[in-house]
This record gives structure tokens, C-alpha cells and sequence, in this order.
């Protein structure tokens, strides 16, 4: 199958995320903004795995407030859930019901050669490894296949996810007939690669030591304020030492790509403007608090009302679960499963 079969013209897009963590300016500069302004121009699917996270879980709570958490933030920067489809996976059954269709046609061998699995259990060496690391890309599978999906926009770390996939609807539709769409990994909408505040060599990330190269959405004011402060720089005063520049000066080139990317300008215009580092980082932190100031703003409203974010979360589910089922349905058909 080439296209999927309930045939509206935009591509079908499905990404997903785990809820493990607060989302940061680096997810929103880089990922999130574009899932926003994208909703419209394509057939957009957005996934909340929180059983994917359950591989790595060994307390109570932890995924529910997690899950609630991301939904929120995902509604907060304006995803439309008359628009896009925003569900949480367990909210979804089939994903379960697929993802065990999907460990029955795929081989040991295929799982063993997966280079997140060998990355994430290295990492946890003399922790506990559940099944469910290994078996992860049979339901990362079902979550794909599940929608009749044409592409998928993943970075480099889930490629060899998405060609697993592939390659299991082949088996799959050699094995019982053509039934599952073969998706494809796209590179995803270009956003600004956002690096650390203290550490302009390293992606902005949430596991930062101090927190203080991390500027989370939910930050107020006043702190976003004060990393911008702290932000590294380099210790070239002359005259031309505000430059981009991201060979020669990282820190700067960092504050000059955030700026732009929250005015909208390139970073090369911004630079125009400033020749000190001082109003650089006082007027960055300013275009990002006007940012997030709407989207935080729209986060407390969420979380504080929690029927509202239940019915929003319901719209979701219930549109994932309508195509979903159809697609399960379809499965046990060509497996020739007895019907119920
Ligand atoms: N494995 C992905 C990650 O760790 C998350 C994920 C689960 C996913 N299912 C997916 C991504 C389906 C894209 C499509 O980031």
C-alpha cells in the first residue's frame, strides 16, 4: 500500500513523544514551534507514548503527572485538537493489541541489532532492563503503522526505528497480504538548534548539571532572565564582537540564533543591532519571555482545569482510536484471526 486508504490529500505525519521531563526552548525553538505552525498543511498525528516510558518506570505516579504535564504544555503552544490529533498511546488499546502482532513478526536478531537498545541498557548497567527495552521498536511499529502513516519526522537516533518499521509491514504484508502502509522517515521541519546557555557546545538539555544552561517553558520572567545574564559568551570585547559566528564564538552565535528565532529575523540581522554582549543577552531574554509569557500563561490555565484538559485529550483519543481500530480490524482480517 502506497497511500493510506481513507484517503484525504495531505500526508498523514505522525511523531510522538515519551513524557519523561519538562520541555525546554530547545524542544520549542527546534520541534515544537513547527508542529504548530505545520497543523494545518498536513494530516498531523501526535502521540503521547506514555507506555514507552513504563520501559524505564519503576514508580508510582511518575507517568500519569508526566503525561497530563506534556498534554498541556502541547495544547499551550497551540496545537488545535479540532486540527491535530493529539492522544495519549494508552488511551489507544490497540497500540498494545498491535505492538504484540508486531513482536510476532519481527525477528530476536532484527531487536538484538537496534543501537538504542545497546546504548540505553549500557547505561544501566546494574539496573534493572526490562523486556520492554527490547521489544520497544515492535510497539514504536504499531504506533506507526497503526495510523496507515506516510511519514514520519524523526531525528537521526530513530531512523533505524522507522526502517525497522518498514520492514516489518513488508514481512507483514508478505506474510498475510497487502495491509499496512510503509512509512517513511522525513527530515523534520528545520528549527533552531538551540545549545546550552553555559555550554554553547552541547544541545540545550533538561539532564543539565546546575539547570542553568536550561531554559524551560514553564520558567517565569525572572529566571529566564537571569540565565540569559549567566549565558556564556567569550571574552572578545572589540568592536566587531558581536558576530555570527558559531566556529569562533559558539556562546554568541547561540544568543544571536535564539534571538532571531524568537523575532523572526536571521541571525546575521540580529547581529547588526548589537555591539556589546550585555544588551544581546538582555534583549534576548526579553523576545523569549515574550514568547513564553502566552504559552505559560495557557500551561496554568490547563493544568489547573483539569476537565478542560481531559475533554481536549478526549477530542484526540477518540479521533486516534476511530482510525486506529479500523487498521486493527483490518490486521486481524488478514491474519484471519477468529472475529469477536
Ligand atoms: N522512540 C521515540 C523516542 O524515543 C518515541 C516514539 C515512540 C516515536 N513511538 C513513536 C516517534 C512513533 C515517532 C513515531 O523519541
Amino acid at each position: 500500500m502506497t497511500a493510506h486508504p481513507t484517503t484525504t490529500s495531505a500526508a498523514r505525519v505522525l511523531s510522538c513523544i515519551q513524557p519523561t521531563g519538562e520541555m525546554h526552548l530547545g524542544n520549542y525553538l527546534g520541534a515544537l514551534r513547527a508542529w504548530e505552525r505545520d497543523q494545518r498543511s498536513s494530516d498531523a498525528f501526535h502521540g503521547i507514548v506514555d507506555l514507552h516510558a513504563l520501559t524505564v518506570i519503576e514508580e508510582p505516579g511518575v507517568v500519569g503527572e508526566a503525561t497530563l504535564s506534556l498534554a498541556a504544555m502541547l495544547f499551550a503552544i497551540g496545537l488545535d485538537p479540532e486540527v491535530a490529533t493529539v492522544f495519549v498511546q494508552s488511551h489507544v488499546p490497540e497500540h498494545s493489541e498491535l505492538g504484540w502482532i508486531m513482536q510476532c513478526n519481527v525477528s530476536h536478531g532484527e531487536l538484538s541489532r537496534m543501537t538504542q537498545f545497546k546504548d540505553k541498557t549500557s547505561k544501566r548497567e546494574g539496573r534493572f532492563v526490562s523486556a520492554g527495552l527490547f521489544t520497544y521498536p515492535a510497539l514504536q511499529a504499531a504506533d506507526i503503522l497503526l495510523y496507515d502513516t506516510d511519514q514520519v519526522p524523526v531525528g537521526d537516533d530513530q531512523r533505524q526505528h522507522v526502517e525497522i518499521t518498514r520492514d516489518i509491514a513488508i514481512r507483514f504484508n508478505n506474510r498475510f497480504g497487502d495491509t499496512l502502509v510503509l512509512p517513511e522517515a522525513v527530515t523534520p521541519t528545520a528549527g533552531a538548534r538551540v545549545m546550552s546557555l553555559q555550554d554553547p557546545m552541547s544541545k540545550m538539555s533538561k539532564s543539565d548539571e546546575s539547570g542553568a544552561g536550561c531554559v524551560f517553558l514553564t520558567d517565569d520572567p525572572a529566571t529566564v532572565t537571569k540565565k540569559f545574564k549567566r549565558a556564556v559568551t567569550d571574552s572578545d570585547t572589540g568592536p566587531d564582537a558581536v558576530r555570527y559566528d558559531r566556529g569562533a564564538k559558539p556562546g554568541v552565535a547561540n544568543l544571536l540564533e535564539i534571538n532571531a528565532a524568537a523575532t523572526d529575523r536571521t541571525p546575521q540581522a540580529v547581529a547588526e543591532d548589537y555591539s556589546r554582549y550585555g544588551p544581546l543577552k538582555a534583549d534576548t531574554a526579553e523576545a523569549v519571555v515574550a514568547v513564553l509569557d502566552p504559552i505559560r500563561a495557557r500551561y496554568g490555565e490547563l493544568l489547573a482545569d483539569p476537565g478542560e484538559l481531559e475533554r481536549l485529550l478526549r477530542v484526540g483519543s477518540d479521533k486516534a482510536r476511530h482510525v486506529a481500530s479500523t487498521t486493527l480490524a483490518r490486521v486481524h482480517r488478514a491474519i484471519g484471526i477468529v472475529a469477536r
